[in-house]
């Protein structure tokens, strides 16, 4: 299978430039400088790619609400969002490590595509090598003329800066990362209007996540029909999945979109020795559990969602047979209260009641009520009810983990216990 993504995790030395461009790095790029932006922007569509930062959202078609033409603001954003704040969630830290000039084609490919002459990455504060890599590349890029004024010799400019987050899990909700980038407090805007209109400065943004860029440099230098044809499934192209939890070797793999989330266990050597599968979550710590009677769905946005979660980030945090659900549940739970940005009620009291529930829970002193309050609580904080998707994303395994686990939950009122605890 084609590896457009991985396969520059494997050259000796990936931050270089040269190592880049010795396998046909910016190649892409090269490619869509000779097209008009529209024309670029039509590929990525024919290419199918759905954004990569979690709700799938079909790249090209964000794209096109970008006002373009003469008549067009002058300034425009690209903005990278790199926060990967996501509990369980690894990719896009193996990409800048591994492949910084890749995701730097991409945003060239992305930023041309729009029209945009300044760039952003947003990235999460504590990962540092990235940090490091990723400037080294871009001073690289930029003394090659590579970015900067009139690359190529074009008529395009494109300016790229780094930005390092000062690190909240909400400042990945792309219209709070716009106010963090801003210098204001990371709370998200209201939509509409979408950034796209009016995003950063008032001006037209694209927010695209580091993953979904790094598919760029692939389909401008291979073309649409090459990508699609990468996997044989609904959804195009090929996915960096990955699994953590007590597997034997957790870890990520680039693999075609719609793999079964059996392979990637297999891949991970499966379960540690002496234990079973109980649940997993499909794509991070904000969607819903699944059981190992859905292993075999296709790693698909539509397909998850039918049986009942969503592909989210496409790393999977699996679930064993001696941990308790309960505890894994609070244990999330405690991480959204902590992150939750107080914006609204719902989700700023909400998510702290539910964690001092399912503490109480845990420790033995839990009540039928309790169990009744949850459900309740699932409801005020689900989507419509609060003013960005963290709330809603929170609840997610909270109200599957009380489907699929509640005898757990039974029993822990029941004999005044964790029933894993020994
Ligand atoms: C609370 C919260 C946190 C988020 N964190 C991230 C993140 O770390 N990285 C990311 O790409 N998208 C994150 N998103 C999704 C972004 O808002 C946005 O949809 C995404 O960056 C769009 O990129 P894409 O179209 O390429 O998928 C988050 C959303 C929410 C509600
Ligand atoms: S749902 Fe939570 S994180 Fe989102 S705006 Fe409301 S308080 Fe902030």
């Amino acid at each position: 299978m084609h590896k457009p993504l991985s396969q520059y995790l494997d050259l000796a030395n990936p931050q270089n430039l040269q190592a880049y461009q010795s396998t046909g790095g910016y190649e892409g790029f090269t490619n869509a400088l000779k097209m008009q932006p529209q024309e670029v922007q039509q590929q990525v569509s024919d290419a199918k790619l759905k954004g990569r930062g979690g709700a799938g959202f079909m790249t090209g078609m964000k794209w096109s609400f970008v006002p373009m033409g003469e008549d067009a603001p002058k300034n425009k954003y690209l903005v990278c969002n790199a926060d990967e704040m996501e509990p369980g969630t690894f990719k896009d830290r193996w990409l800048m490590e591994g492949a910084p000039h890749l995701l730097i084609e991409g945003m060239m490919i992305a930023a041309y595509a729009i029209g945009a002459d300044v760039a952003y990455i947003f990235l999460r504060g504590e990962y540092r090598l990235c940090a490091t890599r990723l400037q080294q590349a871009i001073d690289e890029a930029q003394a090659a003329g590579l970015l900067g004024d009139n690359i190529n010799g074009s008529q395009y400019s494109l300016k790229l800066h780094l930005h390092t987050s000062a690190g909240r899990y909400i400042c990945g909700e792309e219209t709070a990362l716009i106010n963090a980038l801003e210098g204001k407090r990371a709370n998200p805007r209201a939509k509409p209007p979408f950034p796209q209109v009016v995003g950063l400065f008032g001006r037209p943004t694209i927010v695209n996540n580091c993953e979904t860029l790094c598919n760029l440099p692939g389909i401008l230098k291979n073309g649409a029909d090459w990508y699609t044809q990468i996997s044989d499934g609904a959804d195009t192209g090929s996915k960096i999945f990955g699994i953590s939890g007590r597997v034997k070797n957790a870890g990520l793999w680039e693999l075609p979109m719609g793999t079964s989330a059996r392979h990637i266990l297999e891949l991970a050597g499966g379960m540690q020795d002496g234990l079973t599968l109980r649940g997993w979550l499909p794509g991070g710590a904000s969607t819903d559990f699944l059981l190992a009677e859905h292993l075999d769905t296709p790693m698909e946005y539509d397909a998850i969602a039918k049986v009942g979660s969503r592909m989210g980030t496409g790393v999977i945090i699996a679930l064993d047979d001696q941990h308790c659900p309960v505890g894994m549940i609070l244990n999330l739970l405690q991480f959204f209260a902590q992150e939750s940005c107080g914006w609204c009620t719902p989700c700023r009291d909400g998510l702290p009641w539910a964690v001092e529930i399912l503490t109480r829970i845990e420790a033995g002193q839990g009540s039928q009520d309790d169990l009744d309050v949850l459900q309740q609580l699932c409801g005020f904080m689900w989507i419509g009810k609060t003013f960005c998707a963290l709330a809603p994303g929170a609840v997610e395994p909270l109200r599957s983990g009380m489907k699929y686990f509640a005898d757990d939950f039974q029993q822990h009122i029941d004999h005044k216990g964790c029933p894993h605890r020994h």
